[in-house]
């Protein structure tokens, strides 16, 4: 039997399916940057699992034997299978983020409980001892802390994102959590270094260290709201790779190392690009410590103005230069083609059309590239906020179409705003601006927006779908 899973060369059918799985990881996450090939991508990596995990359970053995309880793992991957089906299927676009925040915290709960499971099983008199032995002991601890924190932090992510739970801003929490983070860092000495006869003697430990891991992972979300959400959910999901890649460690398997590093290395670019976006910076964001003290009052200056769709579609079609300002109102009201018609229709008029995108606009990172590319939005029309901000000036008319905080100029002007230091599109540039809403709602920091009372601002009230199809008639029309 073993010759069977052995090849010419050595390594055994499993080893080599681990190395092709990893490969088809890597291939997959490259592809995933890229809205075109994305799709293909993450076909490959899935793939790549699905290949890791059949080999895992036909040719793995320990001390001689192949794995047992099969009934049982495949009724788990089963019952797992249909309700991550049934639930990606239902979810709506909108709702991605809580379900993206969801299914990372049943990653870092799985990483958490193969360290419960195994750490009563190191062998006595292990513990203490240099070498391997303390490694193991490291990748266990590790794994527990930083996949319960993981898992913690992530469903108080998926409560705040669905509305179910507000903010809890208290001013010593950053205190409070390094201290609680110093307490887990002590426990994992104390642990490490104690000289013990058997495992079980500090168990207990393990289970003070997952509730407190617990608390840790629940207090450090729970003061991050508004515009700070996708920083926080980036780093929890660098959090359940870096947890993953420890159980690699610890049984020795190459492909779950592999992929832990993997996402635990790109949701750390993530988490590095998007702190950068926001203007804040890692250690605030791992102790939990965001924006500004929170808008107090905001005096409104100036009023509120309207156009009409047919001054609009004036007012559009015989401009040189359009930018248009995708917002989460635009994936709501699911108006990406109908924009797309606009955009195309005054094109064909001689006017330049391009997006402005924001890093952070919409509710999932890539939010608004995935919704354009969806409706066929040539790549090369969307320009980042950074290299089309100093062109505002010279654009005719600003369109902004569901956007709010990522538009709002309190970032630039208001210290005390939770969002003081973020780097915006400056709209208020621009030497028209449209702004496309139902009404006067806030975004999701819930702050007032002074960009809808500015002098050269007019508002489009309505659902983005529906105006932008009254737009498009008007401007066919003329
Ligand atoms: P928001 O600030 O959330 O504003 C969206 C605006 O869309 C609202 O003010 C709303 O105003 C309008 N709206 C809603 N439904 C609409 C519809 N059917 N038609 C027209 N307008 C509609 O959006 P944003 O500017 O894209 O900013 C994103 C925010 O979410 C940022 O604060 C960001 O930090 C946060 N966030 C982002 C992510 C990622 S990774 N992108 C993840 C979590 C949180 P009305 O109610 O008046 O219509």
């Amino acid at each position: 039997m073993d010759q069977l899973h052995q090849l010419h060369t050595g390594i055994s059918i499993l080893e080599m399916t681990y190395i092709i799985a990893s490969v088809l990881f890597i291939f997959g996450l490259k592809m995933l940057s890229h809205p075109l090939t994305a799709r293909r991508g993450n076909a490959l990596a899935a793939i790549g699992m699905a290949m890791a995990v059949i080999a895992t359970i036909l040719f793995h053995q320990k001390e001689g034997k192949p794995i047992g309880n099969i009934g049982l793992i495949l009724t788990a991957i089963g019952i797992g299978s249909i309700i991550g089906w049934v639930i990606a299927k239902r979810v709506k676009m909108t709702a991605m983020p809580q379900l993206v925040s969801f299914f990372n915290g049943m990653g870092g709960a799985a990483a958490a409980l193969i360290s419960m499971m195994e750490f009563p099983h190191i062998s006595p008199g292990l513990i203490a001892k240099s070498g391997m032995a303390n490694g193991q002991v490291l990748a266990i601890l590790l794994g527990l802390m930083i996949g319960t924190v993981s898992w913690a932090g992530s469903m108080i992510a998926f409560g705040k994102l669905d509305g179910r739970i507000g903010d809890m801003r208290i001013k010593a929490m950053k205190y409070v959590n390094l201290t609680i983070l110093t307490i887990l860092i002590g426990f994992i000495i104390y642990i490490m270094t104690r000289h013990v006869q058997a495992s079980s003697e500090l168990t207990p430990f393990v289970y003070i260290m997952f509730l407190i891991s617990v608390i840790y992972g629940v207090l450090f979300v729970m003061p991050i709201g508004g515009a700070d959400m996708p920083v926080v959910i980036s780093l929890l999901n660098s959090f359940t790779g870096v947890a993953a890649a420890m159980g690699g460690f610890l049984y020795n398997n190459q492909v779950m190392l592999t992929g832990g590093i993997l996402v635990g290395s790109a949701g750390t670019i993530l988490t590095i690009l998007m702190c950068r976006a926001m203007n804040r910076s890692l250690l605030n964001v791992i102790v939990g410590v965001f924006g500004g003290g929170g808008q107090t009052h905001v005096d409104v200056t100036g009023s509120v103005k309207e156009i009409s769709i047919s001054d609009a579609a004036v007012l559009l079609s015989y401009s040189k230069k359009v930018v248009i300002v995708p917002g989460y109102g635009l994936a709501v009201a699911q108006a990406q083609h109908i924009c797309h018609e606009l955009d195309k229709l005054l094109e064909e008029k001689g006017v330049e059309v391009k997006y402005a995108i924001h890093p952070v606009a919409g509710r999932m990172p890539g939010h608004m590239n995935v919704l354009l590319a969806e409706a066929d939005v040539p790549y090369e029309q969307l320009i980042e906020s950074d290299e089309i901000n100093p062109d505002l000036p010279n654009t005719d008319v600003l369109v902004v179409i569901g956007a709010n905080d990522v538009v709002n100029p309190a970032a630039e002007d208001d210290p005390s705003s939770p969002i003081y230091g973020m780097p915006i599109i400056k709209a208020r540039d621009a030497k028209n601006i449209i702004v496309m809403k139902r009404g006067m709602g806030k975004g999701y920091a819930a702050i007032e927006n002074m960009l809808f009372y500015n002098d050269k601002t007019r508002m489009l009230f309505g659902d983005a779908k529906s105006t932008l199809q009254n737009l498009v008639n008007e401007v066919k029309s003329l």
